[in-house]
């Protein structure tokens, strides 16, 4: 729907020309072992919904968050509505909106929680206002949702949010971001231990010193693993996903991680590795079968822990990003 040029405060008969709006974001698994900070792909089918209803003022309010009670509420402090701030701003029009928030999955869980629901946010105002933004565009405002969450204005789960499938950003302007091939039937398996990570307290436990040799093994990593998803090679894929700059400072934060990583490899999985910043974890897998197989191996590790866990299965594919739903 293309809607009327706004200038200022809506008015009523404005915003009865706009309809609710629900939009969908799904969950992610940033850093994918070779790309800390500028690599990620998009979980596509569980994710975060926000419904957003014209209020008629040129404030938006927090109604609800459905399964987030430990989230903030006030505008100023919620991802979602900081990011609808932002687009407010940029746009000189503010639309006042209702939000209402349903979360998919938990929060802190390192599967890209906050940018879910910045990215639904982003995606959902933009075509509630009649999209004036791309999506690539999009990118930016939804990272000031993680600003927010987490201190950082970091892509690398926004962006395949937004966009879907595996996205390598090299910055956060629309030509920065880079939408990679996607293997076929590729399979992530995540494991969510119930352990308290906060995305902060993640990042602050890394060195910020790196040996040359190290940093040149981790380009060359993330190099082959480029080449792997345009030559669709399986072997390269598998071998190049590999960590070997954050994984051994991370990796102490997140029980039984050794043995979790032994057990999927010795059950076919392509590659293993953190999710963001923790604590869960992922597999790749060829094929859902394999991926039935390394699940089920891992949740036995944790069957005499004393920590619960969440485990999931999602197909990896392109274009499984943001959407409107209602
Ligand atoms: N790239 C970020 C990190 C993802 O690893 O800290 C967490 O949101």
């Amino acid at each position: 729907m293309k809607l009327p040029a706004i200038v200022g405060v809506p008015t009523d008969d404005t915003t009865q020309l706009m309809k609710k709006i629900t939009a969908f974001a799904p969950a992610t698994i940033a850093n994918f072992n070779v790309g800390f900070d500028i690599l990620g792909l998009s979980l596509g089918n569980m994710g975060d919904e926000i419904t957003l209803t014209p209020n008629g003022t040129t404030e938006n309010k927090i109604l609800e968050i459905i399964n987030g009670d430990n989230l903030p509420k006030e505008a100023d402090k919620n991802c979602s509505s900081v990011v609808i701030r932002k687009m407010q701003e940029a746009q000189n029009e503010f639309i006042g909106v209702d939000i209402v928030l349903k979360k998919g999955f938990s929060s802190g869980s390192g599967l890209g929680s906050s940018s879910a629901s910045s990215a639904a946010a982003a995606f959902g105002y933009n075509e509630l206002i009649g999209k004036p933004y791309s999506t690539k565009e999009l990118v930016a405002f939804a990272a000031e949702g993680e600003r927010v969450a987490c201190g950082s204005a970091h892509v690398d789960n926004v962006a395949p949010s937004l966009l879907g499938g595996i996205i390598l950003s090299k910055g956060n302007k629309p030509s920065d971001i880079l939408e990679l091939p996607v293997l076929e039937n590729l399979y992530a398996v995540t494991l969510y231990p119930h352990v308290k990570l906060n995305t902060s307290d993640s990042r602050r436990i890394l060195k910020s010193t790196l040996s040359v040799a190290t940093f040149s093994q981790q380009v060359g990593l993330m190099g082959a693993f480029v080449v792997s998803l345009y030559e669709k090679d399986y072997d390269l894929f598998s071998d190049s996903l590999q960590d070997l700059v954050i994984e051994p400072m991370r990796s102490l934060l997140i029980p039984k991680f050794k043995e979790m990583k032994q057990t999927a490899l010795e059950n076919k999985a392509l590659a293993f590795g953190i999710s963001g910043s923790g604590p869960s974890v992922f597999a790749m897998a060829r094929g859902k079968e394999n991926a039935e197989i390394i699940k089920n191996a891992l949740e036995k590790i944790y069957q005499n822990v004393d920590i619960s866990i969440q485990t999931y299965i999602n197909p990896v594919c392109k274009g499984n990003g943001a959407r409107i739903i209602l």
